[in-house]
Order: C-alpha cells, then sequence, then structure tokens
C-alpha cells in the first residue's frame, strides 16, 4: 500500500496557498495577478515595521528638484530598505544601477517606482498642455502622451506626475502652461486622454507609464493667481467646476494621484481626511496609491495645522496619504507615531499595500529591470515618426488670433523676409516649463523653421531687437532698419520659458519689458506683420491687438517649434486651433471666464451708460479673446440649427458651411444655457465639441446627442440632478459667436 503522507501534504499546501490567495484577494485594492497578490502578502508578512515605512517614502535623485532637498543620501536609505520610490532619475545604466541597490542590496529586494515630470514629452518634447489643448483634438493628445510614455519607459522611467489637470481661471497663475485651461467637462475629456496615452491597455508592457494624475485639488484656484496660495470655494463651486478632471483620470483609470501644495477652505490638501479618504477613496474608489507633492506633509507647519513634522506625518497619513514625496517625515516619524497608537497598523498597512500594487502592476515584481532596455533607449527616441507627431501637434495648437486684410498666410511673391524679436531665435525658450530630458539644443527656432522652409529662395534676415524681460532698446535701430529693407515681417515676442509654471505668478500680464515698444516702432514702418507670441498663459494683448495687422499665438511649442509655425505662417496648414482659456483686456477683469453667472443686474450692451449694473467704469466685460476663439485661413457660417426631444434625449442638428477659399478644420461647439435653477446657472455652458474637416464651399450637416444626465448639476446637498424647464441650445465657432434655439424639458 502506498503511503498517504504525500497526497496528504499536497492537500494541506494546497489549502494553505488558497487560503494566503483569498487573504491577498480580500486585501487587494487593484487588478493585480493572484501570483503578485501572493507575493505582496508575502512580502506584508517578512517586513519589518520599518522597511513597510521605507516603501511609503519617496526620495529625489538630486537632479531636477524643485523643492529644498530633505535626504541627500538617498543611495544608503535605498539600501536599507527606507525608499519605495525614487524622482528624477533617469536612463537606462542610472536607473538599472539604482534598482540594482533595491532588488540586490536590500533584505526585501523589492523593486523602486522611477517617477519623473514627464509633462508634455520626455525628448520628444510636445507644446506646453495648454497648447495641446488648443488643439481639441483628444486623439492626438492621446497620442502625444502615448509617444512620451514610450520615450521615458525607454529611458528606464516607469511613473510620471502627470496629467496635470487642476482647472484655472486665473492667468496670473504660473501653472496654468501645466493645464487643459478654464473649462471642466473639456478638462475631463483631456484628463481621460492623458490617462489613457500615459497608461496604455496594460501597464505591465514595457513602453506604458503610470499616470500620477495632480493636484488634488482645486491647486488652480490659488487666491489672486499667487502660487501655493490657499483656495477658499463654495462646496458647489468645488464639484462643479474644479473636479470633475481630477474624477475623469481616476476613472480612466490613473495609477496614482498627488496631493496639492494649497488649502482649501482651512484645511490643506495633504490633510484632507475629506478628500482624500472619503470622496477619493470612497466616493471614488479610487484604486491607486496617493503620493503628496514635494515636501507637501513638512509645510503643514508653515500653513499652520501641524506643531512639528511630526505631527503633520500624523495628519497625513492619518488622512489618507500614502506616499511622502521627499520630506522624510514618514520615514522619521511613523514608526514612533505607531508606538504611541497615533497611527494604526492597519493604516500603514493599507498605504504599504498600494504602493506594492503599483510595483505588481508595472510587473516590476517579474522584472525590475522592464524599464532598463538599452535597445530601446537608443532606437525609440526621437525617432522621425514622433518629431513629425510634434510638429503635427504645434499646428494645431497654434491659434490664430487676429488677421487682418488676409495678412496670412505670407504670400507666395514675398521677395524679403525680415524676423525681429527676443524669442524668433531663443532655443532654450522652445520647450517651455516642465521639459522633462527635452535637449534645447535640439529645438528648432522659429528662426530655423522659416529658413527651413523658403529653403533659400528668398533672404531671411534676423535682428533680436531687444531681450524678453529688461529696458534695453539698444537693438531697436538695428530691428527697424531690417524691417525697412524687407517685404514682410515677422515678430516673434512673448515671455521667456521660466516666466511661467512652477513659482512663476504675474501680477501683470503684458509683454514683459520693452518688447510692446519695438512691437508699436516695428508695425509703424506699414510692412505686412504678423506677431507670433511665445508665451504659457493668456497674455493682455489690448494694445498689440489694436496695432497689429496678425497675432499668431504659438505657445511653446516643443522641439518642433519653429518647423510647425512655419507650416501655418506660410499657409502648408491652415490653423485650427481655439483657446481654451480666456484672454482678458486687463489684469483688472481677472478672474474672467465664459462660463459666468448673469448677476441680478447684468449689464446690458444696449444701454452702456447704465449705473447700476454689473460692470467697470473703465473697461467692459467682455475678454479681448473669448473661450473658444480662434481664426481660420477660411470663414465658416451656421445656419440651420435645430433640437428636438426623443424620449431621455436631445438630438441637436446644425449645418456649417466653409464659405471661404480653402478647405478648413472647425471646431464646432455646443453650448448649454439653463434658464432657471434652483440655484444659478452659467450664462453658458460647454456640453460637447466636434472637430470637423469642411473642404471649401460645401456644408456639413453635425450632430450632437445629449441625455437629461448630461443636463445635471451639483445642486446645495451636493446632489447631481437635471431640472425640468427651457434650455437655451447654442452651437457655434467659440463662446460669443454661437446661433440658438431652445428646447423644453419635462
Ligand atoms: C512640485 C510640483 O508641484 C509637482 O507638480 C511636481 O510633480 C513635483 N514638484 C516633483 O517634481
Amino acid at each position: 500500500m502506498k503511503s498517504s503522507k504525500p497526497k496528504i501534504l499536497f492537500l494541506l499546501v494546497a489549502i494553505l496557498i488558497l487560503c494566503h490567495s483569498v487573504e491577498a484577494q480580500k486585501n487587494t485594492r487593484q487588478n493585480i495577478s493572484p501570483a503578485d497578490q501572493i507575493k505582496i502578502e508575502t512580502l506584508m508578512r517578512q517586513m519589518t515595521i520599518e522597511e513597510k515605512i521605507g516603501q511609503l517614502s519617496l526620495f529625489a535623485s538630486g537632479w531636477d528638484n524643485t523643492g529644498p532637498s530633505m535626504n541627500n543620501d538617498y543611495k544608503k536609505l535605498i539600501k536599507e530598505g527606507n525608499a519605495g520610490a525614487v524622482l528624477n532619475a533617469f536612463s537606462v545604466d542610472y536607473v538599472r544601477e539604482v534598482q540594482k541597490l533595491a532588488v540586490e542590496g536590500s533584505r526585501m529586494k523589492i523593486p523602486l517606482l522611477f517617477g519623473y515630470d514627464v509633462i508634455h514629452g520626455f525628448r520628444t518634447i510636445f507644446p506646453i498642455p495648454l497648447g495641446q489643448a488648443c488643439t481639441w483634438n483628444l486623439k492626438l493628445i492621446e497620442e502625444a502622451e502615448r509617444v512620451a510614455a514610450i520615450e521615458a519607459t525607454a529611458a528606464g522611467i516607469n511613473w510620471t506626475f502627470a496629467p496635470m489637470v487642476d482647472i484655472a481661471r486665473d492667468p496670473r497663475w504660473g501653472r496654468v502652461m501645466e493645464a487643459a485651461g478654464e473649462d471642466a467637462w473639456l478638462g475631463g475629456k483631456i484628463a481621460a486622454a492623458r490617462v489613457r496615452g500615459f497608461q496604455g491597455n496594460d501597464l505591465k508592457s514595457e513602453n506604458t507609464l503610470m499616470a500620477c494624475v495632480k493636484h488634488f485639488a482645486a491647486y488652480g484656484a490659488a487666491m489672486a493667481g499667487r502660487d501655493y496660495n490657499p483656495v477658499d470655494m463654495s462646496p458647489v463651486s468645488l464639484y462643479e467646476w474644479y473636479l470633475p478632471p481630477y474624477k475623469a483620470a481616476v476613472d480612466a483609470g490613473a495609477g496614482s494621484l498627488m496631493t496639492s501644495f494649497n488649502e482649501i477652505a482651512g484645511i490643506p490638501s495633504t490633510c484632507n481626511a475629506w478628500l482624500l479618504t472619503d470622496l477619493l477613496r470612497k466616493e471614488w474608489g479610487f484604486k491607486g496609491f496617493i503620493v503628496t507633492d514635494w515636501t507637501a506633509i513638512n509645510e503643514m507647519v508653515n500653513h499652520g495645522v501641524a506643531e512639528d513634522n511630526k505631527d503633520a506625518a500624523r495628519l497625513a497619513i492619518n488622512a489618507g496619504v500614502d506616499m511622502d514625496m521627499e520630506g522624510s517625515t514618514f520615514l522619521n516619524y511613523l514608526g514612533e507615531l505607531l508606538n504611541e497608537k497615533k497611527v494604526s497598523q492597519a493604516r500603514i498597512d493599507e498605504a504599504v499595500r498600494s504602493v506594492l500594487e503599483a510595483k505588481a502592476l508595472l510587473g516590476l515584481f517579474e522584472d525590475p529591470y522592464r524599464y532598463c532596455n538599452k535597445t530601446r533607449q537608443e532606437t525609440e527616441i526621437m525617432t522621425p515618426e514622433k518629431l513629425a507627431l510634434a510638429r503635427k501637434m504645434v499646428t494645431e495648437s497654434c491659434v490664430l488670433l487676429k488677421n487682418d486684410k488676409q495678412t496670412l498666410p505670407i504670400p507666395a511673391g514675398v521677395g524679403s523676409i525680415a524676423v525681429i524679436g527676443p524669442l524668433a531665435d531663443s532655443k532654450g525658450d522652445m520647450l517651455g516649463g516642465w521639459s522633462a530630458a527635452g535637449e534645447w539644443e535640439k529645438c528648432i527656432t522659429l528662426l530655423e523653421g522659416i529658413r527651413n522652409k523658403v529653403n533659400g529662395k528668398i533672404p531671411v534676415v534676423f535682428e533680436k531687437g531687444c531681450n524678453v524681460n529688461d529696458a534695453d532698446k539698444s537693438g531697436f535701430e538695428k530691428a527697424l532698419d531690417v524691417a525697412n529693407h524687407a517685404d514682410y515681417v515677422i515678430l516673434a515676442l512673448g515671455e521667456d520659458r521660466e516666466m511661467s509654471g512652477e513659482a512663476a505668478s504675474r501680477s501683470g500680464l503684458n509683454l514683459p519689458g520693452v518688447q510692446e515698444e519695438l512691437a508699436e516702432m516695428i508695425i509703424n514702418t506699414g510692412k505686412p506683420i504678423v506677431v507670433v507670441l511665445f508665451n504659457g498663459r493668456p497674455l493682455t494683448l489690448t494694445r498689440l491687438n489694436e496695432i497689429a495687422p496678425a497675432i499668431l499665438e504659438s505657445w511653446f511649442g516643443g522641439t518642433q517649434a519653429g518647423n510647425g509655425i512655419a507650416d501655418i505662417l506660410f499657409g502648408d496648414i491652415n490653423p485650427s486651433g481655439k483657446l481654451t482659456m480666456t484672454f482678458p483686456k486687463n489684469v483688472g477683469q481677472i478672474p474672467l471666464f465664459y462660463n459666468s453667472k448673469n448677476t441680478g443686474r447684468p449689464f446690458n450692451p444696449e444701454k452702456p451708460d447704465e449705473k447700476y449694473v454689473s460692470r467697470y467704469l473703465d473697461v467692459d466685460n467682455d475678454p479681448l479673446y473669448p473661450f473658444g476663439y480662434g481664426l481660420s485661413y477660411t470663414s465658416f457660417t451656421y445656419s440651420g440649427l435645430e433640437a428636438t426631444l426623443s424620449g431621455d434625449t436631445v438630438n441637436i442638428r446644425a449645418h456649417v458651411t466653409n464659405t471661404g477659399d480653402r478647405d478648413g478644420e472647425e471646431v464646432v461647439q455646443l453650448y448649454v444655457h439653463d434658464k432657471i435653477g434652483a440655484i444659478t446657472r452659467p450664462v453658458k455652458e460647454l456640453k460637447g465639441f466636434q472637430k470637423i474637416l469642411v473642404p471649401k464651399g460645401k456644408t456639413r450637416t453635425i450632430t450632437f446627442i445629449l441625455t437629461r444626465d448630461d443636463l445635471a448639476f451639483y445642486h446645495p446637498d451636493l446632489k447631481k440632478y437635471w431640472e425640468p424647464g427651457e434650455f437655451i441650445i447654442q452651437i457655434g465657432s467659440n463662446s460669443k459667436e454661437t446661433i440658438s434655439t431652445s428646447i423644453f424639458l419635462n
């Protein structure tokens, strides 16, 4: 008779594995494989409390820091098991070296996450995110993030601190360059497209990158546009105008989320238990891990809600933060806090699991060097296809703000061109802020783009004229001279790349330095002139708009900036970009945004002198360029708008006719105004858009379908539902110029 011992042993092992995996499943938030679940549970059992806390600490490698460094010896920390992730370290060799410290040098051998701010490209730099948003091309934005992910992962990165989805209505805030503009609905669509682009279908693939949606929450509503300033707003506004893009990114599966520096109504986000746990985890079902912004835990002492760093660590972990970026507060104090019973073992374990799950999702337990492929690094970065996509993105992000007397495109017969201005040949500035590992030397400037285009057939003369931001006018004379001798002048003006981005708020939004004076002098020559703008935010261009025949907003276009702009200037591509942020007439109008309220005393343009109405004495209420605005080399008219109700849906139809003499793409925008609500409704809200090609002389019929739920809004009890009544449906080429009809919903 055979012994039954092996059978029993087998059964016991099977039961053990089953129990293990049932327990593992119970603890798991993310959809990870049974093998990874067991791996995580095994690690959880084996790790000391110090090693667990180590997983909750993120340290900078010392490159590209954006704040004070708390811990310079990150390599030692890794070997000791005191770090779970590293930021700002990239390139295959370096990442491999650092990863080796963790997987060969530390006791638990847990691989590290490698994070980096891949905001608008890694090496192939695309236009700044605000510019990308102006394409209104979600597919293109997703493709650009795909390229960013391919390049970043080819250089060892597996985690990006993007997308930044903060809604901003105040262009004084320098970080508007990193986001999608002022509209929450559009912001949500763009946020989801970015997450899809970074993460692809499978985070385990070697060319996908874990996204980190930031900065939760409402960082873009900093008072007076001053970075890091407090935010104070009604809960309804928070839900309606600021939270939707974060929610959209979470719903799209973003693997992580970053807390914001600001407070909301007195509570810094990094210790806001309602925000991080009740709303994000419980209401929205967020499954990823929560990391702070740079030293945001320590900053709670300055905010005045924590006595010291230890107290701040207690507040943050208990609010739901899982990982401390650079602050060392978790590393230094979580152990003590646990002993003092000020934080529970369960909360620490929950945070550790969420970090380990991210590592499992990225496939790091199977292969910690998954993102360290030298061949990929050598072959997949800045390839011709990627550069072509970046160039296409430049062309679609450019917004034509003015074009009198068909100044653009540059006529074929022009015999010579003068290119003037401090940004015409400034390679460094083309990248814009937050340009990851972008190489400024490889950027194509406007001057180079123009020279590439004319290919030596006509003379192109360059004069800088002045610097971006000082009072030196010594270059004016030469600039005037070249303008006088040219058939056509291109003036390149704007901000330098450091004037927007983090910690780059401005209280005035004019063209800095003496640039406006330079423009005035050159424009007075009477030559055909286009002003090409480079900037990271809406500027106040009232004077320039009065005097310049043509203005093209090009933002900071990245690696291919000059080539893409030249495609537009010479008419190879017809501009189609539309603003996603209002351009005010002056700073006093700020905050100025399209989805404003009517007030009880609205200004009536037919009675401009009426006194007791909502207006200014010295400027009207209208923006210089409204949300959704942007010209084309052709023209479009709208007609035949119809809205009909069928069951639960509103069917909308309109005709768009290209009345000009060249084919063109138009961003058709759908706005709705709910006439009467239990709480006041904006004068209009974007509810849909389509970017369509309309051949010259042709008419296209466009349809939109809205559900009743699309017309819902948040009420004071924070419930979202629609109310019966009349809705004005508007379709047009920007938020100001629309045709309208109305519909009743019961
Ligand atoms: C601070 C910035 O606010 C954040 O957006 C960025 O991701 C981190 N620094 C890391 O660089």
